[in-house]
């Protein structure tokens, strides 16, 4: 990595998205900010309560950023996708936060499908075009293929 200066933005419902978004703050010795809500999304409730959120686009408090993307040449937002689309917090992250990105990437974790909506919201959301974007399915991340996936992306972003 040269001297750019990159935050990895994510949400991570069950664990999947935070894995990735740990090991690329490390491989690009970037800062790793999680998103946290004050909502209870565990179990089957919470995974309905999750979907009909997504779906309805709602945007829900999160925590106060501890960095702030104004100072970063690149800001990575990673997400779950629920219901086709991205998780509620980093609905809100990107509402609140966009005037401040400069170069944005988009990375999703996901069950099979789903990335290519996502990131065509998450584009128009936040007025910015990704100059990379990444989407890394349960599948890959058991088989342990996801480890090439981010190489690739990381190859990408240090251009
Ligand atoms: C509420 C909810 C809705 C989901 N909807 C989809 C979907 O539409 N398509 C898909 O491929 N996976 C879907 N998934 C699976 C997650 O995207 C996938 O398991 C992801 O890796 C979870 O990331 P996390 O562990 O960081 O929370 C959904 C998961 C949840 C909780």
């Amino acid at each position: 990595m040269g001297e750019k200066r990159v935050l990895i933005v994510y949400y991570s419902r069950s664990g999947n998205t935070k894995k990735i978004a740990s090991e690329l703050a490390k491989k690009l010795s970037g800062d790793l900010e999680e998103l946290i809500e004050n909502k209870n999304r565990n179990g089957v409730v919470g995974y309905i309560k999750s979907g009909l959120d997504a779906v309805k686009k709602v945007n829900t408090k999160i925590n106060s950023s501890k960095f702030d993307a104004k100072e970063y040449d690149i800001v990575i937002i990673a997400t779950p996708i629920w219901a086709g689309t991205m998780a509620s917090a980093v609905r809100t992250y990107i509402s609140e936060n966009k005037e401040k990105f400069s170069k944005v990437t988009f990375l999703c974790t996901h069950g099979g499908g789903g990335g290519e909506k996502a990131f065509n919201e998450m584009r128009e959301l936040s007025k910015a075009y990704p100059v990379a974007i990444c989407d890394i399915s349960n599948s890959e991340i058991k088989k342990g293929s996801w480890i090439e996936k981010i190489d690739k992306l990381v190859n990408e972003i240090d251009k």
